[in-house]
């Protein structure tokens, strides 16, 4: 479910209207729903109970200090990508011996950190960086936790920049060649074998490939578990969301495949579980985007109506460097008004930012209706991906975060100044 509705003709997250909240801290605004993102933490972990289960929400998705406390007050562990990420897990109250420490390139002080702070699991992509953790770790006088990153070769169909389970892919360790990386791990002083962790790729919208995914790998779990008493099988992230008719279906967990049945948790969970529940380990799942994807919104305003010969553009006051999923997976964000039309007219009309590149519109010839300047609209399931991937590109500061809590709403971000702009800048003297 998600929490992003129309009551008396005016767009609500929860019980608070988004206008009111704009009205209040200006916009660009990211918005979230405290509700979703419990709903959908506890909805998958019910779903996985049956198997002994850690779920490592995917910190990268939205890595706001106050997403991740409220995770980690229901016990999630985070699946972490850098220092960076590490260092926001302690300030939100997250442990890190629940994390797992994915990621190509890895730098040293990162395997310092993380070793010290005593992360459950490194999450090694290739042998070259399984043998600098073993010297860092030697360094330290420790021993490191790791597990290879094996890469199915499994079409993941979805947008090639966010598949990565195909040889072809920079990420994890090629499926024939695994078993020897994993035995040159094993003889290495300061390793320890604690898994094994596969991510085919992100926005799956069939239960398909991940079945595919599993059943390819399965044996090789068992050869592990028995070769290396390996601890825990890792089966990546990569649930879809739904992006279209989010309002009117109400779901979050809903796609209609063609020919399949859709990806629901509820799908998801009863093709998978049979086949994990047999290999008697630890199971983690890494959800960045079922997590926050449709708890969250971005809210813009409309500045300027302008009609060209070919189109007419609303021009909005969030741009691609507020919300650059639309120009760099030509991802889809549904776009509806915050004051609910009354009638029926629409007119096509492309949703462009104001930063200066060719790229920087939200949707183009979509039917929508009648906005006026000053009007806001609601670009939604932005919460993953939305605002971690915000930059201050043409000097635009980052927008303000909101998380409401029923009829309580909270600045979990500031709108940044034009200080924070030029913060740790220096003119040569
Ligand atoms: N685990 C690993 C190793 C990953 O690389 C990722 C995402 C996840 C888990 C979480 O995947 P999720 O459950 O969120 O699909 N910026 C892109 C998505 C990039 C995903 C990167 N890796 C987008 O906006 O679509």
């Amino acid at each position: 479910m998600h929490s992003f509705h129309y009551e008396n003709g005016a767009l609500h997250c929860e019980s608070i209207s988004l206008d009111a909240l704009a009205q209040e801290h200006g916009t660009p605004l990211y918005i979230y729903s405290k509700s979703t993102i419990l709903d959908h933490f506890r909805r998958l972990s019910a779903s996985m109970s049956e198997l002994d289960c850690r779920i490592c929400y995917a910190t990268k998705a939205n890595s706001n200090l106050a997403v991740l406390n409220l995770l980690a007050q229901e016990g999630a562990g985070f699946d972490i990508v850098s220092g960076g990420e590490l260092f926001r897990i302690e300030k939100a109250g997250g442990d890190p011996g629940l994390c797992t420490f994915a990621g190509v390139g890895k730098t040293r002080e990162e395997i310092e950190l993380g070793l010290r702070k005593g992360i459950y699991s490194f999450n090694a992509e290739s042998e070259a960086e399984v043998a600098f953790i073993d010297k860092v770790a030697g360094e330290l006088g420790m021993k490191a936790p790791v597990a290879l990153r094996v890469n199915p070769n499994v079409d993941a169909k979805t947008h090639k920049y966010i598949s990565t389970g195909k040889s072809e892919n920079k990420f994890g360790i090629d499926f024939e060649t695994i078993c020897e990386a994993y035995a040159r791990a094993a003889a290495l002083p300061n390793v320890e074998i604690r898994g094994l962790q596969m991510h085919i790729g992100s926005q799956l919208t069939s239960v398909k490939p991940f079945v595919e995914a599993v059943e390819k790998v399965a044996p090789l779990v068992q050869e592990l578990k028995e070769e290396y008493g390996i601890e825990f099988f890792s089966i990546g992230g990569g649930i879809g969301i739904v992006y279209e008719n989010t309002l009117a279906s109400g779901q979050s967990s809903w796609w209609q495949d063609q020919e399949e049945k859709p990806l629901t948790i509820e799908e998801y969970a009863d093709q998978l579980v049979p086949l994990l529940k047999p290999l008697g380990l630890k199971i983690i799942l890494e959800p960045g985007r079922f997590m926050v994807g449709n708890a969250g919104a971005l809210i813009t305003e409309v500045l300027y109506e302008k009609k060209g010969s070919a189109k007419t553009f609303k021009i909005v006051d969030a741009g691609m460097n507020d919300l650059i999923r639309p120009a760099l997976y030509e991802g889809h964000h549904d776009i509806v008004p915050l004051a609910e039309a009354s009638g029926d007219a629409q007119e096509t009309v492309d949703i462009v930012g104001p930063v200066c590149e060719s790229g920087d519109f939200f949707a183009q010839n979509i039917e929508l209706p009648e906005l006026a300047e000053g009007d806001r609209i609601a670009l939604l399931s932005s919460g993953a991906y939305g605002f971690v991937m915000a930059s201050n590109y043409n000097s635009r500061p980052l927008p303000a975060e909101i998380l409401v809590d029923g009829d309580q709403a909270h600045v979990i971000r500031q709108r940044q100044t034009f200080d924070d702009l030029i913060a740790g800048e220096q003119i040569l003297s």
